[in-house]
């Protein structure tokens, strides 16, 4: 029976009891996530005097490591659109960040209502889910405090995002993956923001430097989950997931930088100016490819770069060199001189 021999199958990799390195692991990031953890109400002093939002700070200019904040058109607006867009923006990366979380937290109780006894991926994904709770409050908490009445990713995906969670037991490695093309985008991009030159406001700083600090152990795990199940998938399905992956990076990595149409609307940004912005500059392809050299150097690892695999990951334009290590620098997020100007 075809049926039954799939679910002893799916079962059998749930079971990790004979990965005695991978149970280590989890073991270390569990101790890491009791360690290290942080609560949106008692680590962040909300009514901090300097975290107040002034619509004249021209600490809510975006910077140029962020694509818009580094096109000739935004630097050409007067400071006062420059700070009201650079509001905007910062809220709806939250929103869609908290948005993302939403679907993580749902797919990871998912994923661990079926995990057997014992098993040590139970604890850590709970840890995760309840930090990503934590997270969601963060960044909700942060819209609030900006001000902007912000609709986050894209209205196709919100309204697909209840469907997503549900393939985390049956699919796990379509889900971690799908989990990596939305944590890595926005994990580069507050990183890189953090490295700036010029300081963000203080209260993006905070919630940014513990949402990074706990977003290294999350990337981590997804990663050495995907690193131990895709070898042992059957190689139909395996073929199904190398061609899947470069979608889904392509697809979700465009929601999270690319805004929604109704910003260009209200903003009045030519349309010549959003193709350009996202699409068509050099700079902003190799923003796209720069983001995921670790998922590429994961693929390459574990046997999904097969050719068409390949010409895939070409025709999304997110083709490039895989990372030497993980977490290795890319070129694309320090800003040239050019664009700085
Ligand atoms: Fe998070
Ligand atoms: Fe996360």
């Amino acid at each position: 029976m075809v049926w039954a021999r799939v679910v002893r199958r799916w079962r059998r990799n749930m079971d990790v009891s004979g990965d005695p390195e991978y149970a280590a692991n989890l073991a270390t990031l569990s101790e890491a996530s009791v360690r290290r953890h942080f609560n949106p109400y008692t680590d962040i002093d909300w009514e901090r005097p300097d975290f107040s939002v002034r619509k004249n700070d021209p600490r809510w200019v975006l910077s140029t490591t962020d694509l818009l904040g580094q096109h000739p058109w935004y630097r050409a607006q007067p400071l006062e659109k420059q700070i009201e867009i650079g509001l905007w923006r910062q809220a709806n990366t939250a929103k869609i960040s908290l948005q993302l979380e939403s679907i993580l937290i749902r797919g990871l109780v998912h994923y661990t209502f079926w995990v057997p006894n014992g098993s040590p991926e139970f604890r850590y994904c709970t840890h995760e889910s309840i930090e990503e709770c934590h997270h969601t409050m963060m960044f909700q908490e942060l819209v609030n405090r900006i001000g902007m009445d912000v609709p986050g990713m894209p209205r196709w995906l919100r309204w697909i995002s209840p469907v997503i969670p549900l393939y985390a037991g049956p699919l796990p490695g379509t889900f971690f993956f799908g989990v990596m093309a939305g944590e890595l985008p926005i994990h580069i991009m507050q990183k890189s923001m953090l490295r700036q030159d010029n300081p963000p406001h203080p209260m993006m700083e905070k919630v940014m430097a513990i949402h990074v600090a706990e977003e290294s152990r999350h990337i981590s795990f997804a990663d050495q989950f995907l690193a131990r199940r895709v070898p042992n998938m059957v190689r139909r399905s395996r073929f199904a997931l190398s061609l899947y992956v470069p979608i889904v990076m392509r697809v979700l990595c465009q929601a999270i930088v690319v805004p929604p149409r109704s910003f260009f609307r209200e903003f009045d940004v030519p349309r010549s100016v959003r193709k350009e912005l996202f699409f068509d500059a050099p700079d902003a392809r190799q923003v796209l490819r720069d983001m995921y050299g670790d998922v590429r150097m994961l693929c390459a690892d574990v046997g999904l770069m097969n050719p068409v695999a390949v010409m895939l990951w070409r025709i999304c334009k997110i083709n490039g060199q895989p990372s030497r290590y993980r977490g290795e620098p890319q070129r694309a997020h320090r800003p040239s001189p050019a664009s700085a100007a």
